[in-house]
């Protein structure tokens, strides 16, 4: 239904060996072919499965691995290197896309143990049948001493899943971050270069991943800034040299305010839903207020997530199919339910047939998001005069809202 840009990420699309600081290495992989994720939202630069491996002066522990089908690439690449013995697999997260290699790496290194906490403990064994026998359990701000360098673990729970942990190593001043602060991106270097480009992916990666638990990461933005690390190594996308550049902007998308901005999705069978979110458009523009209109059905699912990551308003338009909201208006309010933008404001408008309940499973998806929900307008077929006059109001309601909020 959603538009794929097939777009090539960028560097070798190969596992990659490369030293961060005082033998701590990156051993992750750039997919740059990987076109969509969770088989939900397109990748525009593929993504990167990052590792870290921290050679201490007596034992050797890797942090996070590998997505199941590039296993064997990622042990060989490991081996290649002349890596023969890993103590420690350190697991922040059960997801497979890092814990995935674990079965695999425990073969491999019959020495080697999982350190992790009690919930990815859970998630792996019965996940991947990772044997118990062969986990470690830590709980929060616990230390693992390799020799001269040191892991503290920090649970993180809810970015992204309630397993999620970070590690710490402590003397280098590095803080892994697991899936936050991450993007899916690819690059030639493996330190972030601050590009418009690298925001752009870090913001569609936040929309997508961490905005169902923005205060969560308001929480974690804010610890993080007052752990002042060295650099932060996400398990996805480039690692930051300079950590205000992500947590800047975390803080920014984040925040409770919105921005005066309204989305206005909208998929229109015969033009009139269209021609009533255009108008709606034009006269909020004329108010100074800002918009960002898309057809649900041909643009980037991707866009739209971006955008609601701002706005303090967003205007729905549905045709109707049969005697029901459109199923991809229904499948956008949906996302919208799960994605728990800040937005305060939302109305719904839309143009039927011949008859039926054209909002109310877009209103239920909605219900569980804090929203003020305008009288919806539905009009048969074509716009007559007196709709005109409704749709003003419409605006002239989200125009006072944004005023009230100070934003126009
Ligand atoms: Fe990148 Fe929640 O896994």
């Amino acid at each position: 239904m959603f538009v794929i840009k097939l777009m090539s990420g960028k560097g070798e699309n190969v596992m990659q060996f490369k030293e961060i600081k005082n033998n701590i290495y990156y051993c992750g992989l750039n997919d740059c072919e990987r076109t969509i994720f969770d088989e939900l939202i397109p990748l525009e630069h593929g993504t990167s499965y990052n590792s870290y491996l921290v050679k201490g002066s007596e034992k050797v522990a890797v942090i996070d691995t590998m997505y199941p089908p590039k296993t064997e690439e990622y042990i060989d690449n490991l081996v290649k290197n002349n890596v023969t013995r890993i103590d420690y697999i350190i697991a922040n997260h059960g997801e497979q896309d890092h814990s995935g290699s674990i079965p695999a790496l425990l073969e491999k290194f019959p020495e080697a143990v999982v350190v992790t906490n009690s919930k990815v403990r859970d998630n792996i064994v019965e996940m991947l049948l990772v044997p118990e026998n062969r986990i470690k359990v830590i709980t929060n701000n616990e230390e693992l001493s390799l020799g001269d360098k040191t892991l503290r673990f920090i649970l993180a729970p809810g970015v992204h899943w309630p397993d999620t942990m970070f590690t710490y190593l402590v003397e280098d001043n590095l803080l892994c971050t697991c899936d936050f602060l991450g993007a899916h991106y690819t690059f030639d270097d493996i330190f972030a270069n601050n590009s418009k480009e690298l925001e752009h992916s870090a913001k569609r990666y936040y929309a997508e991943i961490m905005m169902p638990f923005r205060t969560m990461c308001k929480k974690y933005t804010q610890m993080i800034r007052e752990m002042k690390p060295e650099m932060i190594l996400p398990s996805h996308g480039p690692i930051y040299k300079d950590p205000d550049f992500i947590l800047d902007l975390y803080a920014d998308w984040a925040a409770d305010e919105g921005k005066n901005l309204v989305v206005l999705p909208y998929v229109s069978m015969y033009g009139s839903t269209e021609e009533m979110i255009n108008y709606i458009q034009d006269k909020l523009n004329s108010k100074g207020v800002q918009t960002l209109k898309y057809d649900i059905v041909r643009d980037d699912l991707g866009d739209l997530a971006m955008a609601l990551v701002d706005a303090t308003s967003i205007v729905l338009g549905t045709s109707m199919v049969l005697a029901g909201s459109h199923p991809a208006a229904v499948n956008i309010a949906y996302l919208a339910g799960v994605l728990k933008p800040k937005a305060k404001c939302a109305a719904l408008v839309g143009s039927y047939g011949w008859g039926g309940k054209l909002f109310d499973m877009i209103a239920q998806m909605l219900s569980g998001l804090k929203l003020d929900v305008i009288e919806p307008l539905q009009v048969k077929g074509k716009l007559k005069s007196d709709d005109y006059k409704k749709l003003d109001k419409i605006v002239e309601q989200i125009y006072e809202k944004h005023k009230l909020l100070g934003l126009v």
